[in-house]
């Protein structure tokens, strides 16, 4: 058994430095494609901001609009032209308005007019979709909780 053992160890050892083979010297940068970019950053974003409207969590509201404001800003710098398009122009005709009319409504803490500034918000996503021939994406407002292990409502004493 023992003897078993110690010939396991032996195999193991003798084949690790192959498995562990070394990474090319110099790997390719990985680059983030449009597409990445909705789906990791911007549609969770999108996503966890309409739950804690919903739940009127404002301050968490406030964070994620900021990141998603952010997040719009950074991929028009990073991807500056969606074939032949240029992003950042997009940006500002589609979600830009929305994304202020969020700001206003979540400092007033106002609900209703999250609710409609939301919507407005997503009209901008699938115009813009619509615009970049991407006709098949489309967004709306979440009706249940994605994220299972986050708790949305407000923390005491917000
Ligand atoms: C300025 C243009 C623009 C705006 C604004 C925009 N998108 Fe997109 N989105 C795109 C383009 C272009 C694609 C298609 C990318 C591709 O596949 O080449 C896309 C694709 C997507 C996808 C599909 C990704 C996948 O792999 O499943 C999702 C989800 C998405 N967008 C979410 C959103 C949400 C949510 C918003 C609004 C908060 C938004 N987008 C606003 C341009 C935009």
């Amino acid at each position: 058994m023992f003897r078993r053992l110690i010939a396991l160890c032996l195999t193991v050892s003798l084949a690790a430095p192959v498995l562990a083979a070394d990474p090319p010297a110099d790997p390719p940068p990985f680059r983030l494609l449009t597409s990445d970019v909705m789906n990791a950053l911007v549609q969770p974003r999108h996503l966890k901001l309409g739950l804690a409207g919903q739940a009127g969590n404002w301050a968490f509201a406030d964070y994620e609009r900021r990141n998603l404001q952010g997040i719009f800003r950074r991929w028009a710098a990073a991807i500056p032209d969606y074939q032949g398009q240029k992003v950042a122009d997009m940006i500002q005709v589609t979600v830009a308005e929305p994304l202020a009319q969020l700001d206003a409504a979540i400092k007033a803490q106002d609900a209703k007019a999250f609710k409609a500034a939301y919507q407005a918000l997503n009209e901008g996503c699938n115009s813009c979709h619509a615009g970049t021939g991407n006709p098949q994406v489309v967004i709306r407002s979440p009706d249940a909780g994605a994220f299972p292990d986050q708790d949305f409502t407000p923390p005491p004493g917000n």
